[in-house]
C-alpha cells in the first residue's frame, strides 16, 4: 500500500461514533506508521475549542492542523500558526471594518469570543433568515472593498473568512508543501465548510452519511466520479470510503 494525505473535518465527521472512531484510529496509525501516510484535521473550531475536543476524544496526534475554517495552520504540533499561510491570505482584509460594517444586521448573533479569530468573524444566523441575509451582508461588505468569502454550515453558523482561504485552500498549500497528488489526497466532510475540501481541487472526497443539508444540495447539484457519498455516519463513513477508494485494503 502507499502512503496517502488523510484530511477530515472533525464535528459529526471524525467524532460522532466513537466505536468507528476507534477502528479508524487504528488503522490509520498503523498506515502512518507502516507506510508515512499523512493525518491532517481540517475543523472549523478554534485552537482552544480543538484542545478542548483532544480531552473529551481519542484523537490521534495529526501532521498538521488546520483550524478556524482553514485560516490557520498549525505543522507538526507547533502552536504557532505558519506565517507562510497567515501572510498569504492576509491581504485585503480589515477585520474592523468587518465587524463594524456585520453590526447593522440585528439577525447576526457574534458566536463567543473564542471562535472570533484573527482571520475570521463569526456569528450565529438562524436557516430561516439566511438565505435573505447572506446576499444583503455580502453585497454590503464587497462594497466596502472588502475581500472577503462567507461561508454557512449546519443551518447555524457564518463565517466571514479572507477570500483566499478556506479549508479546501489551506490543504491545496499543504498538498503542495508535502508534493502529494489530489489522487493521493482524500478529504472527509459533512456540513457546508467542508464543501471548499470538495471543490478546490480533485482530491477524493468522501461525505458522511451523516451530512448536513447544504453539503447534499451542494453535492447533488456538483456530482463526480472522485467524490464518494457514504452511508454510514462519520468515522464509519470514513472507512467505508477509504475502503471504495482503494486507500485502505
Ligand atoms: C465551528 C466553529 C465556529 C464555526 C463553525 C462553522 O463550530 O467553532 O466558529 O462557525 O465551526 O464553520
Ligand atoms: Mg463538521
Amino acid at each position: 500500500m502507499s502512503p496517502f494525505l488523510f484530511v477530515t473535518d472533525l464535528d459529526n465527521t471524525l467524532v460522532g461514533d466513537d466505536q468507528a472512531l476507534a477502528t479508524l484510529n487504528h488503522k490509520l496509525s498503523q498506515h502512518r506508521q507502516e507506510h508515512g501516510t499523512k493525518i491532517v484535521y481540517a475543523t472549523g473550531r478554534s485552537p482552544e475549542l480543538y484542545r478542548l475536543l483532544t480531552t473529551e476524544k481519542p484523537l490521534l496526534e495529526p501532521d498538521a492542523l488546520i483550524t478556524s475554517v482553514g485560516t490557520e495552520i498549525y505543522l507538526n504540533g507547533s502552536d504557532t500558526p505558519d506565517s507562510g499561510w497567515s501572510t498569504k491570505i492576509a491581504q485585503g482584509w480589515d477585520r474592523d471594518l468587518i465587524v463594524a460594517t456585520s453590526a447593522h444586521f440585528a439577525d447576526l448573533v457574534p458566536q463567543p469570543d473564542s471562535e472570533q479569530r484573527p482571520f475570521k468573524v463569526s456569528f450565529f444566523l438562524t436557516k430561516e433568515v439566511a438565505r435573505e441575509v447572506i446576499p444583503r451582508l455580502e453585497s454590503l461588505l464587497q462594497n466596502k472593498g472588502l475581500d472577503i468569502k462567507l461561508i454557512y454550515s449546519t443551518g447555524q453558523d457564518l463565517d466571514i473568512l479572507p477570500r483566499n482561504s478556506d479549508k479546501g485552500l489551506a490543504v491545496q498549500f499543504l498538498r503542495q508543501q508535502w508534493e502529494m497528488s489530489p489522487e493521493q489526497t482524500v478529504v472527509c466532510g459533512d456540513s457546508g465548510n467542508d464543501i471548499a475540501l470538495f471543490s478546490s481541487g480533485q482530491e477524493r472526497g468522501v461525505i458522511v452519511g451523516n451530512a448536513s443539508a447544504e453539503l447534499l444540495e451542494w453535492h447533488n447539484a456538483n456530482p463526480a466520479d472522485y467524490r464518494y457519498l457514504a452511508q454510514a455516519a462519520c468515522a464509519g463513513g470514513i472507512l467505508e470510503g477509504l475502503y471504495y477508494f482503494g486507500f485502505l485494503g
